[in-house]
């Protein structure tokens, strides 16, 4: 089975590519790279001991998406390309929403063209806003989202909602992810942030590493137990494994389905910092800072679904996160 993978060459793309190979797929990446690099095509041969197709395009661009429809049979599509860092999409909500819809457009063009007829979204637990109370399921409304990327991916859940509601061959599958963390355990691809990292893993192995002095925690008067913000932390490959799931369920149905990937367990920021240090025998310096705007205290996934019908579950330990996102830390600073 060929599965078409947009976004393929960054964090949680490459993760997926190297589950598909595990589960006897055959992924073909789509990426410009403008947020990852050509040498992790090369880094899933070396995991994987097999050569990915990559198509260097970009993702909105008719044509050249066109051309992978017809070199290929693709049977599905994992479609993770996208923008998304919250802040910048603040101050450029139009850059982003003139590519991360223009892409989900183009390629549900060309999937009814070329007779595609299964996609896989990759959604994000920002869509269930502020308002609701943990764990998150996925019955709850949708689309209070307090910025412009996660008004996307709520746009595109309700934009590939209306193609399959208006085409019963379609079988669409919206993933909502909640923190993923962690990297492969090879230490060979992992999270590049650019700049300073906005979430809170890549700035905690950026402290280890030295190259940031100290973490700023954002609020301790939260009403969780130590007063930090509260997250399902899901291991990476745990994650890119439920994509497999979700590509074996869309095969067999037709629709809409909603599934959160999470591990139903909430780590405070505080809890996070310290199962680092405990996982690592490193030491994060760290002080308590204002909150920042947007954040909620606590989010949490409700998992019986995604357990019940696609018999899939996060399997990996917050220790499991905290080594291997430090392995990889260590391993893209060399
Ligand atoms: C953020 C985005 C979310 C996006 C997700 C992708 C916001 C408001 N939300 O989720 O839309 O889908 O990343 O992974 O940006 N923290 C600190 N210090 C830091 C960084 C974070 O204390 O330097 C805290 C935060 O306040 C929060 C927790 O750590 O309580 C997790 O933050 P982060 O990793 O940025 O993820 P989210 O905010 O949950």
């Amino acid at each position: 089975m060929s599965v078409l993978l947009t976004g393929g060459a960054g964090f949680i793309g490459s993760h997926i590519a190297v589950e598909l190979i595990n589960a006897g797929l055959d992924p073909i990446i789509a990426d410009d790279f403008s947020n990852s690099s050509p040498d992790v095509i090369d880094r899933l041969y070396a995991i994987t001991s097999k050569r990915i197709p990559c198509y260097e395009i970009n993702v909105a661009d008719a044509p050249s998406v066109s051309r992978i429809f017809e070199e290929n049979a693709i049977d599905a599509v994992i479609h993770c390309a996208g923008f998304k860092a919250v802040g910048e999409s603040v101050s450029e909500p139009v850059k982003y929403y003139r590519n991360n819809l223009d892409t989900t457009l183009t390629i549900l063009e060309q999937m009814k063209a070329h007779g595609c007829e299964n996609i896989v979204f990759s959604s994000s637990a920002t869509v269930y806003g502020g308002s609701h109370t943990a764990p998150f399921t996925e019955d709850m409304s949708a689309g209070d989202c307090t910025n412009p990327y996660g008004k996307t991916k709520y746009f595109i859940e309700e934009i590939l909602k209306d193609a399959a509601f208006a085409d019963k061959s379609l079988s669409v599958v919206l993933l909502r992810y909640f923190n993923p963390i962690g990297a492969h355990e090879s230490g060979l691809i992992g999270e590049k942030p650019n700049g300073i990292p906005n979430n809170l893993m890549p700035y905690i192995t950026q402290t280890a590493a030295g190259i940031r002095k100290e973490l700023s925690v954002f609020g301790n008067d939260y009403p969780t137990p130590d007063g930090t913000g509260v997250r399902d932390y899901i291991h990476i490959v745990d994650l890119a494994r439920g994509h497999v799931a979700a590509l074996k369920y869309a095969a067999n149905h037709k629709g809409t389905e909603i599934f959160n990937l999470g591990t139903g367990k909430g780590t405070s920021v505080l809890e996070l910092v310290h199962a680092f240090e405990q996982a690592n025998g490193i030491k994060i310096p760290y002080r308590m800072a204002e909150r920042r705007a947007g954040d909620i205290a606590t989010c949490y996934a409700g998992t019986e679904k995604a357990a019940r019908m696609l018999n899939w579950r996060a399997e990996k330990t917050l220790q499991d996160m905290c080594r291997d996102g430090w392995r990889w830390q260590q391993n893209c600073v060399k």
